[in-house]
């Protein structure tokens, strides 16, 4: 190995970096979470905010994360510990490599579940079940797939043996090569989605929602919630960008690549929004009504619509490519980990995390059926408290003590060379970014969801 080469492969050239980032920040939260969310938040001032915390925020939290992972070259634990002892900082610093590999675990048990709902869909809609239905059958569909844990296991175990098959191939042969079909694929589905949502009749309706800014609907909530959505959209905080960022070649341009990578999602993220208000409005349907957005209402509009059953079972493909992207990611941080520490084969250990992944997983397929009243805290299931868990409180920690240790600990000189930044005011952005407005940005998010009330 020469010394700036990680042992574990490297990504043939940008765009395959590019792709495989912007694979794993498109998912389930560009396509599921954001329109519903939007929807809650009153539409064009939310997409406004969020857009804002992506440039602030997520954008500086995501350069920091690729570059500590470049200049450790290993996984996000060791590539900590090593800059840790180079810049002689505590070691209580590597905590942010453990939290990921927790966080990711985690993410990845009940990420592995609904994805699997979106794969059951796919089946659904091309068969035609949604055809003509009404508001209450298609809520009825969704009832009846999470009484049935066994139905939702089988899924479940597809996605997740999809996701430990490409993992354990290695990051040339397994990930590169995934991600060089779905990416691309991914782009078309969504460009003839879009198209489809135009010729639905809805996109005026649609594009006014998504754009027009109604500036009474803007509210300190959904500030915040715009915060901590561009944190989990890119995947950021929990060191998967870290892991992935030990892969990218010493000759890409950081700042670049990081803010093409964030484009992207976010016109994923945009399109995806559009296509479905389309939809759902040129079918008279309600745009704010919450999770249930995508598989209730809008496997409804489709039925309502010509050639929906083809373009409904497209939409799930679309959903289920992304998560499959999104999920190969969560998995890298652990496993780049245990092969380094155990030096054991990575075939064999993708499939022994796979294993106890897919065991926890059942303990979120049984929370809408068996478990449903069992709380672990308050009114929340196992599947509510690891949602919870990860999304507002590790993320936001991770990308928190990630800002900092970038911004406080790591030498300038490292900074710049990786970053190749000769300037003095260049040096100054990357400096009040990381130091001042990120954490504060992020602290806030992070104090307003673990409040009683929030
Ligand atoms: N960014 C993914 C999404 O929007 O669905 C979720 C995610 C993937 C979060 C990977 C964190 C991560 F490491």
């Amino acid at each position: 190995m020469t010394p700036d080469e990680s042992t574990h492969g490297m990504w043939s050239n940008r765009w395959l970096f590019v792709l495989a980032a912007a694979g794993s920040a498109v998912g389930l939260g560009n396509i599921w979470k954001f329109p519903y969310i939007a929807g809650e938040n009153g539409g064009g001032v939310f997409v406004v905010a969020y857009l804002f915390c992506v440039a602030l925020v997520g954008i500086p939290v995501m350069v920091a994360e690729v570059l500590i992972g470049r200049q450790g070259r290993q996984s996000p634990i060791n590539s900590m510990r090593l800059l840790v002892q180079r810049s002689e900082g505590s070691q209580a610093w590597t905590l942010i490599g453990w939290a990921g590999v927790v966080a990711g675990f985690l993410i990845l048990s009940f990420y592995s579940v609904i994805a699997g709902w979106g794969l059951y869909y796919i089946g659904e809609l091309a068969s035609g079940g949604f055809v003509g239905v009404d508001g209450n059958t298609a809520t009825q569909a969704l009832a009846e797939l999470h009484s049935n844990p066994i139905l939702m296991s089988v899924f479940h175990t597809v996605f997740m043996g999809i996701t430990i098959f490409i993992v354990a191939r290695g990051v040339v042969s397994g990930l590169e090569r995934a991600i060089r079909w779905l990416m691309p694929l991914l782009f078309v589905l969504l460009i003839v989605l879009l198209g489809y949502g135009i010729a639905s009749g809805g996109f005026a309706e649609g594009f006014d929602f998504m754009f027009a800014l109604r500036w009474d609907a803007l509210s300190f909530d959904g500030l915040l919630v715009a915060l901590g959505h561009a944190a989990f959209t890119l995947s950021i905080g929990m060191g998967a960008i870290m892991a992935y960022g030990a892969y990218v070649p010493r000759s890409v341009s950081i700042t670049r690549t990081v803010i093409t990578i964030a484009m992207l999602d976010t016109v994923v993220a945009l399109i995806a929004g559009l296509a479905i208000f389309s939809i759902v409005f040129a079918n008279g349907l309600e745009p704010g009504s919450g999770p249930g957005l995508m598989f209730v209402t809008v496997p409804r509009a489709f039925g309502q619509m010509s050639l929906g059953a083809l373009f409904g079972g497209i939409f799930f493909i679309l959903v289920s490519f992304a998560a499959i992207t999104s999920a190969i990611s969560l998995t890298e941080p652990a496993i780049a980990f245990l092969v380094e520490e155990y030096n054991a084969s990575r075939s064999r250990v993708a499939v022994s995390l796979g294993v106890a992944c897919w065991l926890l997983g059942l303990a979120s397929v049984f929370s809408f059926n068996v478990w449903s009243d069992v709380y672990v805290v308050g009114e929340k299931t196992v599947f509510d408290s690891i949602d919870y868990l990860t999304a507002n409180i590790m993320l936001p920690l991770g990308a928190f003590f990630i800002a900092l240790f970038a911004g406080y600990v790591l030498p300038r000189g490292t900074v710049m060379s990786q970053l190749g930044i000769t300037s003095e005011s260049a040096m100054a952005i990357w400096t009040v970014g990381l130091k001042v407005i990120a954490p504060l940005g992020v602290l806030a998010v992070f104090l307003y969801t673990i409040w009683p009330s929030g």
